[in-house]
């Protein structure tokens, strides 16, 4: 039992982070006009090394250029273990108008690599009079980031979200797999000779929500590869959801509505949560701590679960 209060993250939809490469100049006004909460031009994997000088100054100029609404715009950065996020993060630090909200701290490994960041970020906005603070958000996305994964989630009060990188996790991990999150072919039990598919990610994403949670921090579930399965998208973004996770990545703008969908609690949620809230308003008059809701429990921690449940609707639908 602690006596320290749950710290609360920013109240802010996080349903989907769409992701476009800063080499991909077609997509930026696409991106602005989507329906995703969260914005991520790109300067790490998915720019090649001759182009990510002209990425830069792609995205930099995109920032004041597109109208990019109330969505959180963040740029992901390239990892502390190449020759580019220097530059990264001196130049749109140095050049990006007052926009840019986040930027995107790739492949963390430890806490000292946040702080080696801000250490970066502060003198920056403090030389150029930068009157709104950068926040930080990070993929986790190897064996060293999910060993230190509450260290991380601990280090910087710029940090605000994290994500689980299912791609580069594998590959760290040494996983026998080459697929981006969702069932696995040979991540199955055995029973009566019939297979029964596992989740091999549940452990990794369960460990990020814990750690978020423990530090207010919004944990988030990264990309789903096959941008052509629907099904395996909503079923993978339902157990993040079910698991606590407010959110995931699209890397593809066909996947923006299933998170949206996934990441807003249905109506019926809702409903059921507002009535055990009900029920428990009468339990309480009554001086009860506990009642019956359809044949089951609730007593008073069911009015937390529900409050979630509510809470997050009230703030997505405003
Ligand atoms: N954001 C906004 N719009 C996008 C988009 C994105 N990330 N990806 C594709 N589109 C647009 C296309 O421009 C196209 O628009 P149009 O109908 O006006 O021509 C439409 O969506 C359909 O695109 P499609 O032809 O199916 O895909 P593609 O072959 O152009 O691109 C990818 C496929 C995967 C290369 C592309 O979606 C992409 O670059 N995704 C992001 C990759 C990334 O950032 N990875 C890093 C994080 S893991
Ligand atoms: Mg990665």
């Amino acid at each position: 039992m602690s006596f320290r209060l749950q710290p609360t993250p920013p109240a802010r939809p996080n349903r989907c982070q769409l992701f476009g490469p800063g080499s991909n100049t077609k997509l930026f006004a696409k991106m602005a006009s989507s329906d995703a909460d969260v914005i991520n031009m790109d300067l790490e994997d998915s720019v090649a090394p001759s182009d990510k000088d002209t990425a830069r100054a792609n995205i930099i100029q995109a920032i004041s250029e597109h109208d990019w609404g109330n969505k959180t715009l963040s740029v992901r950065i390239n990892g502390l273990d190449t020759p580019y996020w220097y530059r990264d993060v001196v130049d749109l630090l140095e050049q990006a108008g007052e926009r840019l909200d986040q930027i995107m701290i790739p492949k963390v490994g430890c806490a000292a690599d946040i702080y080696a960041v801000d250490a970066l970020v502060t003198a920056i906005e403090t030389a150029k009079g930068r009157t709104k603070k950068i926040n930080f958000e990070v993929i986790i996305e190897s064996a060293a980031g999910i060993a230190h994964v509450e260290e991380i989630a601990a280090s910087s009060p710029r940090l605000v979200a994290m994500s689980l990188g299912a791609a580069d996790f594998a590959a760290s991990m040494g996983m026998q797999t080459t697929g981006i999150g969702g069932t696995q072919e040979n991540y199955y039990m055995l029973r009566d000779g019939a297979k029964h598919w596992s989740d091999p990610w549940h452990w990794a994403q369960a460990a990020i929500v814990a750690a978020c949670r423990t530090h207010g921090v919004l944990p988030v579930d990264g990309p789903f590869g096959d941008f052509s399965d629907d099904d395996g998208f909503r079923a993978q973004a339902l157990r993040s959801a079910t698991l606590g996770m407010v959110g995931k990545w699209a890397i593809h703008p066909k996947q923006i509505a299933l998170a949206n969908e996934v990441f807003t609690p249905s109506e019926e949620a809702v409903a059921e949560a507002r009535e055990i809230l009900a029920a428990m308003e009468q339990a309480k008059a009554n001086g009860e701590g506990a009642t019956v809701y359809k044949g089951r429990l609730v007593d008073i921690a069911s009015i937390k679960q529900a409050e979630v449940v509510v809470k997050q609707y009230e703030m997505i639908t405003g």
